[in-house]
Formats: structure tokens, sequence, C-alpha cells
């Protein structure tokens, strides 16, 4: 199969959606990363994404509907704090997760009685979604266990060949995948940090929590408990300048190629060493982060992590994605 990436011009976003009305799978941009999208309602096409990413059948995937879609045919009941959230964040990088009424493929969720959906900001992921006219189920757009896209070129990377269409909307302005809020109890619960933190929701809810899955437990989100983001080469995961540098003297005597990433000040402390910065704010960070993981697996051997000193804002979901991808054990 030759797989084609297209800008978003009427033909492509027709080819789109006759394509995921016919049961295929298609890749799409949005704000976050960019997704693989099927029908939601085949479990035919569901499966496919399953199989084309050689995702783990347990881990559920968000359902994307376009802005106005109505979404009571998808969902049983919702606290009261629900709609305030959908009026203050979406559409947004928030998937929100509530009760399901079943009517989308029992494959979407995994046997969970729960449903997430998600109403993407990004203008293109609106065409796209406008012009399916279907909730689109859609996980990131990698292989599994892999660092998620950010551009149409890294979907091609993972998929040239097994898909037939890449819709692309340039880089991706948000950089992390969507915060994964439960919104089925009293209070709403963090499930994946992301670009929509917890301060923001709290302000809006009155309160949010973020979950931990406790030693032993199944977690909530099952996408959390499988090893994520990780570049095709060996890692390393340090705190400090001094820790990096000795890995990556020892690298580079045993005939490796290292290269370190790691924020703007510490880059600063590293002027003899090959590095990929990824910025000082926690925006800027978590719209590098990706591209710079897949940069660097190209060319080094062995890429160490610095974690970041800078806290707060979106620096939960940025560090959550940083220590998953080093093999750190920063707490989020
Ligand atoms: O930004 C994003 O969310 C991107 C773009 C494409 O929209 N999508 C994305 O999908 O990151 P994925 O499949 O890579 O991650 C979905 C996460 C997983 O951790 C999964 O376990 C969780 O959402 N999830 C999906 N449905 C769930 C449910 N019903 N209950 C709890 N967690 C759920
Ligand atoms: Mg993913």
């Amino acid at each position: 199969m030759v797989t084609q990436i297209s800008s978003l011009n009427g033909q492509a976003l027709r080819k789109a959606a006759e394509l995921i009305r016919s049961g295929e799978v298609v890749a799409f941009p949005t704000e976050t990363v960019y997704g693989l999208g099927a029908n939601a309602f085949s479990d035919d096409a569901v499966k496919k994404i399953f199989a084309l990413k050689g995702r783990p059948a347990d881990n559920p995937l968000i359902v994307h509907v376009a802005l106005g879609y109505d979404i009571s045919l998808l969902i049983d009941c919702e606290p009261n704090y629900a709609p305030k959230l959908r009026a203050a964040f979406l559409p947004g990088p928030l998937t929100m997760v509530y009760p399901s009424t079943g009517k989308v493929s029992r494959y979407v969720s995994c046997g969970l009685n729960t449903l997430a959906i998600r109403v993407p900001a990004s203008p293109a992921a609106q065409a796209f979604l406008k012009a399916v006219d279907l909730p689109v189920a859609a996980p990131s757009a990698n292989l599994s266990k892999h660092v998620s896209p950010v551009t149409a070129r890294h979907v091609y990377d993972d998929f040239d060949g097994k898909i037939e269409l890449i819709l692309d909307g340039g880089p991706c302005s948000g950089g992390i995948e969507s915060t994964v809020l439960d919104c089925t109890g009293e209070i709403p619960q963090i499930l994946r940090e992301g670009l929509v933190t917890r301060e923001m929701i709290a302000s809006v809810a009155g309160d949010c929590g973020v979950y931990h899955a406790k030693a032993g437990e199944k977690p909530k989100s099952p996408g959390m408990a499988y090893k994520h983001y990780s570049p095709r080469c060996k890692t390393a995961y340090c705190r400090s300048a001094e820790e990096a540098m000795a890995l990556y003297r020892a690298e580079s005597e045993a005939g490796g190629t290292p290269c370190v990433l790691c924020e703007r000040a510490a880059a600063e402390n590293l002027k003899h060493c090959k590095t990929l910065v990824l910025g000082a704010s926690g925006e800027e960070m978590a719209r590098n982060l990706y591209a710079l993981l897949r940069q660097g697996e190209k060319s080094a051997t062995l890429l160490i992590g610095i974690e970041p000193k800078e806290r707060g804002g979106v620096m939960a979901g940025v560090l959550n994605r940083f220590s998953r991808a080093f093999g750190g054990n920063h707490e989020t």
C-alpha cells in the first residue's frame, strides 16, 4: 500500500471521510499529537487500530467528535461539574471520561463501562471530524510504546505502507497528549496529566484529584500502566549535569554517540556535549519533547535525559512523559 501525506484541502478531506466511512483508518492532526482514527461505531474498523499499532487489547481508546456533536447519545449520566468543564475547556486538550451508553463499538472501551470523549481544538482536527460526521476512535498515531507523533512525517515513519492517508496539518502546537479526566465520581480526577492542569480544572469544578494506581491495582487508565514514549536507543535518566557528563564520557569512550536532552538552563553547563534543548517554559518543553526524542533516537546510541527543574503548570504532564521516556521514576 502506498501511504499518501496530504495537506488539508477539500479533496483530501473528502477522501479521508470516504476512507473512515468504509471502515479504514486515517491519521489526522490535533493540537496535542497526531491521531490514528477509525469509525467508533464499527467493530472491524476499531480492531484495525489495535492491530496496526500493536496495542494491548485492554487499553481503551478516546472517541473524538466535532464541536457541536451531540454526545448525549454516547454518555449516560454526568455529574454537575461536567457541563461547566466542557464550557470552560472545550474544544481543547481535555478528554473527559463518562459513564457510557454502550453505543460505540465495544472494542473502544475494552470492556470498561465508561467512554473517553475529546473535542480537539485544532481547526485541522475539526475540519476532519466535520467532514467525517461520525465519532472517531483514535489513539496517538505511533506504534505501541514508541514516542507519540507531532508531525505527519513522524506518523509516516511508523506507518509507511500500512495506512492509505495521513492528513498533514503541520507540527502540533501543544505537543503532549490531552489531560484524561475521570468524570464519573463526585469530584473530577485526573488519570493522565496534560495541557489542561489540575489547577485549571479545580478552578472551574471546585476540586480536582490526581489518580495514582496503588501497587498491584489495575489502573483506572490502563494506558498509564504500559511502557510508553520510548525512543529506539539506549536511554539514561539523570538529575544533574555532572551525572550526565559522566555517562556522556563513558559512552563516547566506548565508541558510542551520546546526546543529552535537557532544559535550556542545564544545556548551558554542557558546552562540549551534543545536546537537544527542550526550551525554558513548560509550554515550550511540551511542544518540543516528542520531536526531540524522535530526532535523538535517529543519531544517538545513548540519549541522556536531565530532569527539568522547571515546575508548575504543564510541567506535571511534561515530567510524566519525560520520566517514562527515559525510564526515570519521577512521581507526578
Ligand atoms: O491528545 C490525545 O489524547 C491524543 C490525540 C490523538 O487525541 N490521543 C491519545 O490517545 O493520546 P492514546 O490512546 O494514546 O491515549 C489514551 C489514554 C490511554 O491512557 C487510555 O488508557 C486512556 O486514555 N483511556 C481511554 N479510554 C478510557 C476510559 N474509558 N477510562 C479510562 N482511561 C481511558
Ligand atoms: Mg498513546
